[in-house]
């Protein structure tokens, strides 16, 4: 077994993840969803699919986009494998090393990973490397703005190894601009008494 906490965690939390996180899940597609600016012909990289819900909901608004799953547990690429259509191409990779060239979406998409990467700055990177120019970035985290999420980035800071660190959504937006995206905004929200979410949306220069 992978001596990596995030692989662990998810090959074990896999097989439950879409019943245990339904509420979530749904709560948070929905809300990226809604601010995805989508255009025929978009080829689209889902960063941290997991078991590919996003992409599935997307597909049912949109089938005509083009859409790539990256996850770095291959157990959660499985499942998302067994949800998708096979014209979905889902590849087993880190948001710190992506295998794909540069310049190679219009879109990119993410939902509840970033709080996980141990690199914040080299990922952000990347994904500035494989967006276009004038590429839209949309990603959506927790935000240790709220009390609620400071209460349990502290716990899993203890207790949990696979758990890294939660942003405000004044440091998002300080790394995204730092890293050169442009027209950056971080918008605030709740999706419960509990989940302060934030989603940040940018653009690659032109
Ligand atoms: C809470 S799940 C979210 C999955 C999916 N995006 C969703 O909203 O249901 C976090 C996901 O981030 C992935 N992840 C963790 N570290 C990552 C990294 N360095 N690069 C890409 N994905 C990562 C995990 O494997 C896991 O599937």
């Amino acid at each position: 077994m992978s001596s990596d906490p995030v692989k662990q965690e998810y090959a074990r939390l896999a097989g439950q993840y879409d019943s245990r996180w339904s509420f979530y899940v749904q709560a948070t597609t929905q809300a990226t969803l809604s601010r995805l600016n989508l255009h025929p012909g978009d080829r689209i990289l889902d960063l941290g699919c997991g078991t590919g819900t996003l992409i599935q909901t997307l597909l049912q608004i949109a089938p005509e986009v083009q859409v790539v799953g990256l996850d770095p547990v291959a157990e959660m690429l499985n499942l998302a494998r067994q949800k998708l259509p096979t014209a979905v191409e889902l590849k087993l990779g880190s948001a710190t090393d992506l295998p794909f060239a540069n310049h190679s979406f219009d879109v990119l998409v993410s939902t509840s990973a970033f709080h996980y990467i141990r690199d914040p700055e080299q990922a952000i990177q990347e994904m500035q490397r494989v967006l276009k120019p004038g590429g839209r970035l949309v990603m959506t985290d927790w935000c240790y703005d709220y009390w609620t999420c400071q209460l349990l980035d502290f716990w899993l800071r203890l207790f949990n190894r696979a758990h890294f660190r939660t942003y405000r959504a004044a440091q998002v937006q300080t790394l995204l601009q730092a890293a050169g995206f442009e027209r950056v905004v971080v918008e605030r929200y709740k999706i419960n008494w509990l989940w302060g979410m934030m989603t940040a949306q940018a653009l690659t220069a032109k």
